[in-house]
């Protein structure tokens, strides 16, 4: 089937750019992407670009050139599904917070509603393309929704996981590594693999079944994430015997089997993904009584709560047991740099510790607002909405919020903050003047010349 016209429901952190460079990339296509969120899609069609729901490098630029032209957003949602050929669902699959598999499965039902909606308006035969990472067989689910309607429209249902990371999704998705099609009809797999072939070399399609493909994705980020785990395990090893976790990483980079990259060590791996992945890869293993598997796996996680705990308990016990009314300064709130994203950022769960010992929190992120630090504090539930907000400040300008504080915490590896003026934020600050440096971004030596008592992770 030629495809002239996709619908993707989903205006988020995955569908937004996927289809902003789809558009971009096939401009005789016709790509619209629906939300059930007003305020997202109007934000997307917000004239002022700077104004985009999601803050990605090159983003804003794509958007403007296709938004209008072949690019649309939109809250018709029906109208979309029934006037497409192919229809991505893109939505949300947080962890369950509630039932059976509370805290470790995937809460599909934001997939399931979807399904059902494309069930109910479909009038011509589609493509319906996983796009959101999924426990695997749920495309098993999709479909028995989708051929029970009763009407004569056929499905075909296919899992394209995503793989691009936030911070470069924009490169990610021009230049990927590899595209994923799972499928069980060759001609729909070959309709998508032909949308990609616009500027992905065939080489680079990857064409597997359903059950791989929704395993695949569970299976990278589940490696992806063990490799931070494990060099963070060994950070803690170096913190204890001198050996330098840059030195160690370094060493065992350039072993070509092992490579070099996601080997940084840090206060802990956030993200939208990769705790909640392996979370649903464990349930899954131990729904099938897979139970060393799924302890395997787990573990991964355990060793990443651990690093986070670990550094809040390490500022504290330096700042002389007690940080109880000590301004501390949070340097990043996002869970990575380049993103306005916090889902699982370290610094709420740093926060939160270092609140519960009575301490003062000033934030400064260049992407991110007050109303978003409070909101992801507020949804801990730890303490009340007024107290979180009589604890914990925002501020616009890291110098203020800097200013008069014990220890600063660099909990994002902003660039930006390398080249502050540091002379400067020292003499601003109460003495000895701290920095726990969660990201080894800034100079031992340098920052020990200015004054600064400095620890950073694995040294
Ligand atoms: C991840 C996968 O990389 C991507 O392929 C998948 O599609 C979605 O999940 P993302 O979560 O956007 O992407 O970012 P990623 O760059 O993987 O970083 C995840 C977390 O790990 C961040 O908090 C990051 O700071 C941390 N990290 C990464 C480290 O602590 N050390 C590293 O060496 C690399
Ligand atoms: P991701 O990182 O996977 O893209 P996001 O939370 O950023 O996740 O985006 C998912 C989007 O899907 C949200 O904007 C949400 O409003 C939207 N969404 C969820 N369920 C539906 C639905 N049934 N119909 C349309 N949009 C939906």
């Amino acid at each position: 089937m030629t495809i002239t016209k996709i619908c993707c429901i989903g205006a988020g952190y995955v569908g937004g750019p996927t289809m902003a460079v789809i558009a971009k990339k096939n401009p005789n296509i016709k790509v619209t992407i629906v939300d059930i969120n007003q305020e997202r899609i109007d934000a997307w069609n917000d004239a002022d670009v700077s104004k985009l729901p999601i803050y990605e490098p090159g983003l804003a630029e794509i958007v403007e050139e296709t938004r209008g032209k072949n690019l649309f957003f939109s809250t018709e949602i029906d109208k979309a599904i029934d006037e497409s050929e192919m229809i991505f669902i893109s939505v949300n699959t947080p962890t369950k917070t509630y039932g059976k598999g509370k805290g470790m499965a995937a809460d599909l039902k934001y997939v399931e509603l979807c399904a059902r909606n494309i069930a109910e308006v479909a009038t011509t035969d589609k493509i319906v393309v996983e796009k959101s990472t999924l426990p695997v067989r749920t495309a098993q689910a999709i479909k028995s929704i989708l051929h029970n309607t009763g009407s004569n429209v056929n499905f075909e249902i296919l899992s394209n996981p995503e793989f691009l990371a936030e911070g470069t999704a924009i490169q990610d998705l021009l230049n990927p590594d590899r595209v994923l099609i799972g499928g069980e009809s060759e001609s729909a797999i070959e309709s998508l693999a032909n949308i990609y072939g616009s500027w992905v070399s065939q080489d680079r399609i990857l064409r597997t079944n359903v059950w791989s493909s929704e395993l695949s994705k569970l299976t990278a980020n589940a490696f992806l994430a063990q490799r931070i785990s494990s060099i963070n395990a060994i950070s803690e090893l170096c913190e204890h015997t001198e050996a330098d976790v840059s030195e160690v990483a370094r060493a065992i980079g350039m072993d070509s089997r092992i490579g070099s990259k996601f080997l940084n060590a840090s206060i802990g791996f956030g993200g939208s993904c990769f705790q909640k992945d392996i979370l649903n890869l464990v349930y899954i293993a131990r729904s099938y009584g897979l139970n060393a598997v799924a302890d395997y796996w787990e573990q991964v996680i355990i060793l990443n709560d651990h690093q986070k705990r670990r550094f809040s308990d390490n500022l504290i016990s330096t700042l002389y047991n007690t940080v109880s009314g000590k301004k501390i300064a949070m340097l990043g709130w996002a869970f990575k740099k380049d993103t306005n994203d916090t889902r699982e950022s370290a610094a709420i769960y740093v926060a939160d510790h270092l609140l519960s010992e009575q301490a003062q929190i000033a934030v400064y992120d260049p992407k991110v607002s007050e109303k978003k630090t409070q909101a992801d504090l507020n949804y801990l539930n730890t303490r009340s909405e007024e107290e979180n907000k009589s604890l914990m400040t925002s501020f616009e300008d890291p110098y203020e919020a800097t200013k008069d504080a014990h220890a600063i915490a660099i909990m994002t590896e902003w660039d930006e903050f390398k080249s502050y003026d540091w002379k400067k934020i020292y003499s601003q600050m109460k003495k000895p003047a701290f920095i726990f440096d969660g990201r080894n971004i800034l100079n031992k030596d340098a920052m020990e010349s200015i004054g600064f008592e400095y620890s950073s992770i694995g040294k």
